[in-house]
């Protein structure tokens, strides 16, 4: 099997605030891939141009990239144009899920549960935010990764300040509402869900620091659930990634509450692969180390381009996709084998969504759909995003009704593994 992958490229490094850890993860996958006798090198976007991989006859990419300019849609989009499959999400899924906003809106047009948020602007009235969402609240840039702008606000007084310095890392900013709970993270390899991770964090705190570094971070993998509400949740996983068309591995944060409800965070399509990382953990407890791992991965990788080239004839069989609309005539497109569930069947055919309501700013009314509403608004239909660029995204924020907020208690974890 090794030599069928070719001259693999292992992508690592590259320029986002997460290259150190991108360098963690590319190192530990190449020694894997290599240790499996596959012709793997290393190759760094931030010191080598993209366009030479061709040239140097690499066959294939394995994405190690983690953050913007690699686990965004960027290098997928490159290695798309370049014709070299590459591991994980394609260009649409990727740069999607970089976005937590627009991965929160996903999730909460489809009535997956996510936290209610609010986008952050320089002229948010801070204290109508911190009404609607109650304190604390989560600050975050939203096409960050680990934990990078991360910040827990318990004051309104500090929200401006919370903002200012997510800003710094992006100039969309959310604020989400606080869930008191245990955290769980949930991989997925092709269509395999596997064991749920529960995270305890020294102080609930699962910053860069913890993340990453902290001898004190506790993993429990099995997590300790009860069978059923692990199943639930990964059931929940697996319909989530659907929904944002991601492929081949991910990884999504939650959080549990006290009332036994989990609510996505977000989704992670090049997760961590270092030695403290949750998806080689998760593996593992299913017998799958961490080698065999990053073979399946590379397996799986793909070119999306090629599968979007349409059959003619009859349409696909995915139908029920959005089916509750004027149904448009859909083209659907064949996801190869090991790929995420069918794309249809897809929770169109439900009844509309509860459209989050939105705080209007001060001044007058935004010019079309994608903001207005407001907080008493309760049904409203689809997503209409401003067809703007950054600035005009500010308005649309979030006001579900709060979820249960004491903390939680679950059974002892049966196993510990760091
Ligand atoms: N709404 C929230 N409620 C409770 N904890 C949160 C919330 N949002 C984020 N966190 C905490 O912050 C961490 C990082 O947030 P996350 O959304 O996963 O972003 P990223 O990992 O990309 O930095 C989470 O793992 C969790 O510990
Ligand atoms: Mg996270």
């Amino acid at each position: 099997m090794s030599q069928a992958f070719g001259k693999v490229a292992v992508l690592m490094g590259g320029a986002s605030a997460e290259r150190e850890i991108s360098l963690l993860s590319g190192n530990a996958v190449l020694a894997a891939l290599r240790r499996r006798g596959v012709d793997a090198h290393a190759f760094d976007p931030a010191q080598r141009d993209l366009w030479s991989l061709k040239a140097e006859g690499f066959a294939r990419a394995f994405i190690a990239l983690h953050g913007r300019g690699g686990e965004d849609g960027t290098a997928q989009g490159a290695l798309e144009t370049l014709g070299i499959p590459y591991t994980g999400s394609g260009v649409m899924a990727s740069a999607l899920c970089m976005d937590k906003w627009r991965t929160k809106m996903i999730w909460h047009a489809s009535q997956l549960p996510t936290p209610a948020w609010h986008i952050l602007k320089a002229d948010t009235r801070w204290q109508a935010v911190a009404d609607e969402l109650g304190l604390p609240v989560f600050v975050k840039p939203a096409r960050e990764g680990s934990s990078v702008g991360v910040v827990k606000v318990t004051r309104a007084g500090d929200l401006r300040a919370a903002y200012e310095a997510a800003a710094k890392h992006d100039p969309l900013v959310i604020a989400e509402q606080f869930i008191e709970g245990e955290e769980l993270t949930a991989a997925f390899l092709g269509e395999q869900a596997l064991p749920l991770v529960r995270v305890v964090a020294p102080g609930g705190n699962y910053d860069w620091q913890n993340k990453y570094f902290s001898d004190e971070t506790q993993y429990f993998c099995p997590s300790g659930l009860p069978e059923t509400a692990e199943e639930t949740i990964q059931d929940l996983v697996m319909e989530s990634a659907r929904l944002l068309g991601c492929r081949g591995w991910g990884r999504v944060d939650l959080i549990l509450d006290a009332a036994g409800k989990p609510w996505l965070l977000e989704m992670n399509t090049v997760p961590g692969m270092t030695g403290h990382s949750l998806v080689p953990m998760a593996a593992h407890a299913v017998g799958i180390d961490f080698d065999e791992l990053c073979a399946r991965i590379l397996a799986q990788a793909w070119l999306e381009g090629g599968l979007l080239d349409l059959p003619p004839g009859p349409l696909p069989k995915e139908g029920g996709d959005g089916g509750s609309r004027a149904a448009p005539a859909r083209q659907g497109v064949d996801l190869p084998p090991g790929s995420l569930p069918k794309e249809g069947g897809d929770g169109g055919s439900r009844a509309a969504p509860a459209r989050q309501g939105v705080d209007l700013p001060p001044g007058p009314l935004p010019k079309e759909g994608g903001d207005g509403g407001s907080r008493a608004a309760p049904a409203r239909q689809g997503v209409d995003l401003p067809p703007g660029p950054l600035p005009k995204e500010g308005g649309d924020g979030g006001s579900r009704a709060a979820p249960a907020r004491q903390g939680g208690g679950l059974p002892p974890a049966r196993n510990e593994q760091a």
